[in-house]
């Protein structure tokens, strides 16, 4: 097969029901060749050991797509994802370990605490601007706009720039025409922010990150920032939808979020199997040429790993009560030594962001048929555009009048 006939892993037909092209993929054994964008090819891995043992081996594969022919178009959408950064997802080795470090580090500084009120805030206004009118959209309203506050206040971006950046780091995942321009404003913007806090540092990550003792210079940091702001919010904002949706359209549930079938955090672990928010790796490289699995690869081969592939081929054999005991083995969060390393702060914001929506308005229901909700489109995450909802229309009470 050729670029153009291979299975695609873009389009709205992609979009709408992955799982069923998954499992066609699944067909031609542990690996398989797609297109990811019009004439961009690569590997899929879509069994789950093969996926581990991509994840884990550095001697077999590297991070870093220098070395070998650029084989993606120019203008090419998925570029935004795959053309190498001097960021921590392009690195192998010490560059690797030292980002990684100054990321951990940095956000092991924000307490769990402040964290939770951070979240209940941005959850309380937010739900106050729709609450009285019975409908919502909850991707646009909700999901999206609750990590977007706390990742704002985390970097220090005043809330009008942070609009505007997550318009950007939409562009930027949902892979389309101005993918790259978005990826272009979005570290514009971060550097300014950096230079900034060169001159006058704060209480917030942008400082932790510049005044780390690994020493980033602004070039650096720009990039260790970009990444950890745009995959974390945007995942975040994906975990929240998803598991919104699971739980409104999940049958256990009655149509209800208030009919106590499961705990958010119980709904968070489903989704994270079945639907995760990140659905495919960034790139890996085959640093020599090798059978893998009983495949050939050259030197060079991009490969990507399909989280939401693995995760379908190994889960547990869809019985309820399974998914908590194996909570920890899906892929959502991928593994080896470029595993996500903010799961804390994610589930936190997550779980505390579902549980203040749902105990406000607990007979939201969907407006539309779950089928029917637009995905967008694009290979690397699974992320809707919108989940509208109705609910019986609700005032925050005000607060009782001050003590003569
Ligand atoms: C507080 C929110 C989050 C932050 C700050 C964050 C940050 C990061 C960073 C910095 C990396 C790169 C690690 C490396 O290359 O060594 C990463 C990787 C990753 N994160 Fe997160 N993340 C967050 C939330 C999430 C969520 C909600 C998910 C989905 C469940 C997720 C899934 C992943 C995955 C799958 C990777 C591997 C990426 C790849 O394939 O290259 N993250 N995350």
């Amino acid at each position: 097969m050729t670029a153009g006939t291979l299975p695609a892993l873009y389009g709205e037909d992609f979009a709408a029901d992955p799982g069923r092209h998954y499992e066609q993929l699944r067909l031609q054994g542990p690996l398989a060749r797609v297109e990811i964008a019009p004439g961009a090819e690569a590997v899929l891995v879509t069994d789950y050991q093969a996926a581990l043992d991509v994840l884990r081996d550095t001697h077999t594969f590297s991070k870093d797509p220098r070395p070998w022919p650029d084989t993606i178009p120019e203008d090419s959408p998925v570029r935004s994802v795959l053309a190498y950064r001097p960021s921590v997802v392009f690195s192998d080795g010490d560059t690797h370990a030292r980002h990684r470090k100054v990321i951990g580090e940095s956000l092991g500084l924000l307490g769990p605490h402040l964290l939770q009120n951070q979240v209940a805030d941005a959850a309380a206004t937010l739900i106050g601007r729709f609450a009285a009118a019975g409908s919502a959209d909850l991707v646009t309203g909700y999901a999206r706009q609750v990590p977007l506050r706390v990742f704002n206040t985390w970097f220090g971006v005043p809330d009008a720039e942070g609009e505007v950046l997550a318009d950007r780091l939409a562009s930027m995942f949902a892979s389309g025409a101005d993918a790259q321009s978005a990826t272009a404003e979005l570290n514009e913007m971060i550097g300014a922010l950096v230079a900034d806090r060169r001159r006058r540092p704060q209480r917030d990550l942008t400082s932790y990150f510049l005044q780390h003792p690994a020493g980033l210079d602004d070039a650096e940091a720009v990039m260790q920032i970009a990444v950890t702001f745009s995959g974390g919010y945007e995942f975040t904002a994906n975990l929240i939808a998803n598991t919104l949706l699971h739980m409104l359209a999940d049958p256990r549930y009655d149509g209800s979020v208030y009919a106590g079938a499961m705990t958010a955090h119980e709904a968070i672990n489903e989704v994270l199997w079945r639907n995760p928010p990140q659905s495919t790796s960034s790139g890996y490289y085959v640093r020599y040429d090798t059978t893998f699995h009983g495949v050939a690869l050259e030197a060079g081969q991009l490969v990507l790993v399909s989280y939401a592939a693995a995760n379908g081929q190994s889960s547990p054999g869809g019985a309820t009560d399974a998914w908590g005991a194996s909570e920890s083995a899906h892929l959502a969060w991928s593994a080896g030594p470029h595993s996500c390393p903010a799961r804390q702060p994610a589930l936190l914001i997550a779980i505390s962001a579902v549980e203040q929506l749902t105990s406000r308005l607990c007979d939201m229901r969907l407006g539309r048929p779950a089928t029917t909700l637009p995905w967008r489109p694009g290979p690397f995450q699974r992320s809707l555009t919108t989940l509208p909802v109705h609910f019986t229309p609700w005032a925050p009470k005000p607060p009782p009048p001050a003590e003569e």
